[in-house]
């Protein structure tokens, strides 16, 4: 049967997505505990490439690896799936392995996503870090990057009608985050510190229930912060954002793919249109389930979030190497 070209713009990428993340994602996880991050990255780097080859899309890489000279795979500007048809193009961000170390060291929350948007845009992250503030729908349009730790902590305890003393809120374990942290402990919230991971960290301010996190705050990856902030919007949540450059050469690594260094950043600056956004568990995490291996396949924990309905989906695929040689051990 051939799609009329309306219908192929409407269709649901979900599966599509997901297959890609759970390539990466096992790929990754049998490299996990070696503790080599490069061989952790470039497996699942790899296995999302050769996964894109096999989709039926028009997809151009906005946010990647790295700059085409930085990497031989998913570099900014590669153009991924079948380049056929009158597909509308769609902008893809990926990032195959979040949580490189937590995957090279066994520990929690190493994920493959990847972030699709039709007819929309990603705001073009250029790798430096990037201040940052998730929540969740209940506390959506109260965030504001201008103000103090303190204020947005006060304005979300208000809009959930909490204490501040009663907030969770994640922040990556690094020394820049002392002063941060002093101010939350000074107000009263709880908090739970990290090593890696600010993506899974801020979805997980989406599952509460599940989660028991309320807020991401501190700086992490501007990449990454694109990332979280496809998903945030997926599931009605918020994210405000402000790049940091720590030197010259950060400054002028922006102004080379056009973005203000001092930009500040909503939810709608970070990302727009039709979205979807995926998700595989590598390790196991706040809220999937990392890879299983077992005689003859393995099993993955995916979630796919669809922006249009914002219908969450998780799925537990289970695979056979027998059915799908690219893997099994190559
Ligand atoms: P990688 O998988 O690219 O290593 O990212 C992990 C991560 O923890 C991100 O979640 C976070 O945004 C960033 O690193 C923080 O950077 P840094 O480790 O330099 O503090």
């Amino acid at each position: 049967m051939v799609m009329t070209r309306e219908k192929a713009h409407e269709r649901n990428l979900a599966l599509d997505a997901i297959r890609v993340t759970e390539s990466a994602a096992i790929a990754s996880a049998r490299t996990m505990g070696r503790g080599d991050t490069h061989a952790a990255e470039e497996a699942a780097g790899a296995a999302m490439r050769r996964a894109f080859a096999s989709l039926e899309i028009r997809g151009t890489i906005v946010i990647g690896e790295g700059e085409q000279e930085e990497t031989p795979q998913l570099f900014v500007g590669e153009k991924v799936g079948r380049w056929e048809g009158d597909d509308q193009t769609i902008e893809i961000a990926v990032d195959p392995l979040e949580g490189t170390r937590m995957c090279a060291t066994g520990q929690p929350n190493a994920l493959s996503v990847l972030a699709m948007t039709r007819g929309g845009h990603f705001f073009r992250a250029p790798d430096m870090y990037m201040d940052k503030i998730a929540v969740g729908p209940a506390g959506r349009g109260v965030i504001d990057i201008e103000k103090s730790p303190t204020a947005n902590l006060q304005a979300v305890a208000d809009a959930k009608g909490v204490y501040v003393q009663d907030l969770t809120v994640v922040i990556l374990d690094r020394p820049r985050h002392e002063a941060l942290i002093r101010e939350i402990r000074e107000a009263g919230a709880r908090i739970k510190l990290i090593a890696d991971g600010d993506v899974s960290a801020a979805i997980a301010t989406c599952r509460e229930e599940d989660t028991g996190i309320d807020m991401l705050m501190g700086t992490g990856g501007a990449p990454e912060g694109v990332m979280a902030a496809a998903a945030l919007r997926c599931v009605g949540g918020d994210m405000v954002g402000r790049l940091k450059p720590r030197n010259q050469e950060e400054v002028e690594r922006a102004k080379r793919v056009d973005v203000d260094p001092n930009s500040t950043l909503s939810l709608d600056d970070l990302v727009s249109g039709e979205l979807l956004f995926s998700a595989t568990g590598i390790t196991d995490g706040d809220f999937l389930k990392g890879v299983r291996f077992r005689r003859g396949g393995a099993v993955t924990y995916s979630c796919v979030m669809r922006g249009r309905t914002r219908t969450v989906r998780f799925i537990e695929a289970h695979h056979r190497f027998d059915q799908r040689p690219n893997f099994g051990l190559l």
